[in-house]
């Protein structure tokens, strides 16, 4: 088949023929279909079913390598080797009030290691760190890499930015399609998805953060298990050292699900206290990232409590334009749900909490809608909790009281009173090694 005036070496319907009827698709060809969907000759029609045929007939570790690596030399790669320390960067899958990186990257970089973070926007119900971030007056998620380079190298040490669009094309565009085509929760998928673009960015070490459970992709623990396995396999294969946790993501994390209520809670872990799951998921996550840089002995909780995680933070936002001091919006209309009987909280599910923060303007439907800093939720019980009639649950914040209705519609029959608390089990279920 020819195209564009070249001859093309495969044709995209026996790569597709290849997977949907179960076998291999050699290294050559897998590398020209990206090659070749990114430069627009493979169309997205024909994009979609290889993703769908992936998504049913699954990838060999060989096969998910290469895509992972065709991915990367889709675009520039990025190299901190003349920074002269070492760099470490956390990866979250994506939950409902997951706002550790916030308190995560100062922490990390208290201890003198440089923390390229490069971070995304919400869409649907999960948070973008960015988005949080920019509810902070002045502060700005775009840089240069000559200007993230040099926050790295100097006192801040942390930097949490805009991935530029240089990363891995091929997976910015391939995300968008499997999107709309119901091709998002394959393993091969995603775990090329997140890898292309960390192995790109050129970070030495890796930690990520596999969430399973009702707020998380996937749901149960053992495909979370596979997850976590396969990224970690592709970046020890790749030079990166990596670690994986897998993390309950059945009830939201903390109290606070939104953006600007998300920034008070993370300045909060900063200045040694905030709630007990984001604080000991945050020196979980700190021990393997310092660990992984050659600090296994790092005490991040003293660095918590006595303030150099505090100044770090402050450093790393006024660094970016913003002001750590100045007051972070606050809502216009508050919508407060009550307890109607006494009893313990039995559950709070993480996803139609999320939905509800998302239908509150705390996300987006659309990339191009902007976020309303303001608007979430704030919970004042959590699972386990023991509430007397009228006491109230959670506030609902908004900048426009029109979106309580749908809101409190996500929420109903999502949590629940008893009479006995239900089994708690730590936020960190399992580690992951190569
Ligand atoms: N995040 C990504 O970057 N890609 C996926 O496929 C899923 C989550």
């Amino acid at each position: 088949m020819t195209g564009h005036g070249t001859i093309e070496p495969f044709d995209a319907v026996d790569v597709i023929r290849a997977k949907r009827d179960g076998g291999a698709v050699p290294e050559k060809a897998l590398r020209w279909m990206v090659d070749a969907y990114t430069r627009g000759y493979v169309s997205d029609a024909q994009m979609a079913s290889f993703a769908m045929a992936i998504f049913q007939r699954g990838m060999e570790r060989d096969e998910i390598r290469v895509l992972t690596d065709a991915m990367i030399a889709s675009g520039e790669r990025m190299s901190f080797a003349a920074l002269g320390k070492k760099t470490v960067d956390k990866h979250s899958t994506g939950g409902v009030g997951d706002k550790i990186t916030l308190p995560l990257a100062p922490l990390v970089a208290s201890f003198g290691v440089a923390v390229p973070q490069l971070s995304g926007r919400g869409l649907g119900h999960t948070g973008g760190t960015l988005d949080k971030l920019e509810s902070i007056p002045g502060w700005r998620a775009a840089l240069s890499n000559e200007e993230m380079f040099a926050q790295m190298q100097g006192d801040v040490g942390a930097v949490i930015c805009a991935a530029g669009s240089g990363l891995a094309p091929a997976d910015k565009k391939l995300y968008a399609l499997r999107d709309v085509t119901g091709t998002v929760e394959a393993i091969p998928l995603i775990a090329s998805s997140i890898m292309s673009k960390k192995i790109a960015e050129g970070t030495d070490a890796l930690v990520l953060d596999v969430k399973f459970g009702s707020g998380a992709f996937m749901q149960d623990i053992d495909r979370a298990r596979e997850l976590a396995r396969t990224m970690v396999a592709l970046g020890t294969d790749s030079g990166v050292a990596t670690t994986a946790l897998l993390t309950d993501m059945n009830v939201p994390l903390g109290f606070a699900i939104g953006n600007a209520n998300e920034v008070r809670e993370s300045v909060e872990i900063l200045a040694g206290g905030g709630p007990a799951d984001v604080r000991e998921l945050t020196i979980a996550l700190a021990q393997e990232m310092l660990a992984l840089a050659g600090k296994p002995d790092a005490d991040v909780e003293a660095a918590l409590d006595d303030g150099r995680a505090m100044d770090s933070w402050k450093a790393m936002i006024r660094a970016q334009g913003g002001d750590p001091d100045a007051a972070l919006p606050t809502a216009r209309e508050t919508h407060v749900v009550t307890a109607q009987t006494d009893g313990v909280v039995t559950r709070m599910d993480a996803l139609p909490f999320g939905i509800a923060a998302w239908r509150l303007g705390a996300g987006r439907a659309r990339a191009e809608d902007p976020v309303i800093f303001e608007a979430g939720i704030d919970l004042h019980a959590k699972p386990g909790d023991r509430v007397d009639a009228g006491q109230p649950l959670f506030t609902l914040s908004a900048a426009d009281a029109a979106r309580f209705p749908r809101a409190l519609e996500a929420l109903e029959g999502s949590w629940a009173l008893g009479e006995h608390a239900p089994e708690a089990g730590p936020i960190v279920r399992e580690r992951i090694t190569a």
